[in-house]
């Protein structure tokens, strides 16, 4: 049976963490979309046309590791905003949300736009402030020279430009439940999405 789980917010809201949890916790598959865009958008980098990159990508283009940087993050928002892009990458999406077993997908669009029939919805946010120094503390752990200021620019130039695109726009669904982290221990935050997945599960 299908049940989909629905993670969207800004960049670095807690959105990865969160996924993987629920999807540990009762035992579902997970996505994260943004690596599609991340890959898509890293190909870019060398010339390849957006559209092109997007309908060519393959499994093994989003396992690989310097998809995390902030110029890669950048060239997926930008890839992001093409509709063609997005269209590309659809069907992959929604066959994985409807898959038998139960899926947990992250993103800017999945309740809204690639899986509106989700049978949970959140929409995961924090303060700039909390989310720019969260991402600033992951990259410099796995050895990147940034400032937080950085982050937080890179942060703030990708919401705006994914909320404001014509297509598929960052923002919660009408009936996405929103989870504000900013004060929120990782556990407190994992323990408040699982109610309310296991409340939602009685009612299917
Ligand atoms: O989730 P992320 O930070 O890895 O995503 C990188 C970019 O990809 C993000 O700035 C916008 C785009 N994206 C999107 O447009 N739709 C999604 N479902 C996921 C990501």
């Amino acid at each position: 049976m299908a049940f989909t789980i629905a993670i969207d917010g800004p960049a670095a809201a807690g959105k990865g963490t969160l996924s993987k949890a629920l999807a540990a916790e009762f035992g579902f598959a997970h996505m994260d979309t943004g690596l599609l865009y991340r890959a898509a958008g890293f190909r870019t980098l060398s010339g390849v046309d957006p559209v092109d990159a997007a309908l060519a990508l393959e499994p093994q283009d989003i396992e690989a590791d310097n998809l995390r940087t902030p110029e890669v993050a950048q060239a997926a928002s930008r890839v992001a905003a093409i509709p063609e892009v997005r269209q590309a990458l659809t069907d992959f999406q929604r066959a994985f949300a409807r898959r038998d077993g139960g899926a947990v997908l992250d993103g800017r669009d999945i309740g809204t736009v690639i899986c509106p029939e989700a049978e949970v919805k959140l929409f995961v946010t924090a303060t700039d402030d909390v989310r720019a120094r969260r991402r600033h503390q992951e990259l410099v752990n796995k050895g990147h020279d940034l400032t937080l200021e950085d982050v937080l620019t890179d942060l703030q130039v990708r919401d705006a430009r994914d909320s404001a695109r014509a297509t598929a726009p960052l923002k919660p669904a009408e009936d996405a439940t929103v989870l504000d982290t900013s004060e929120m221990s990782i556990a407190a935050a994992i323990e408040e999405a699982a109610e309310i997945v296991r409340a939602r599960m009685t009612q299917v």
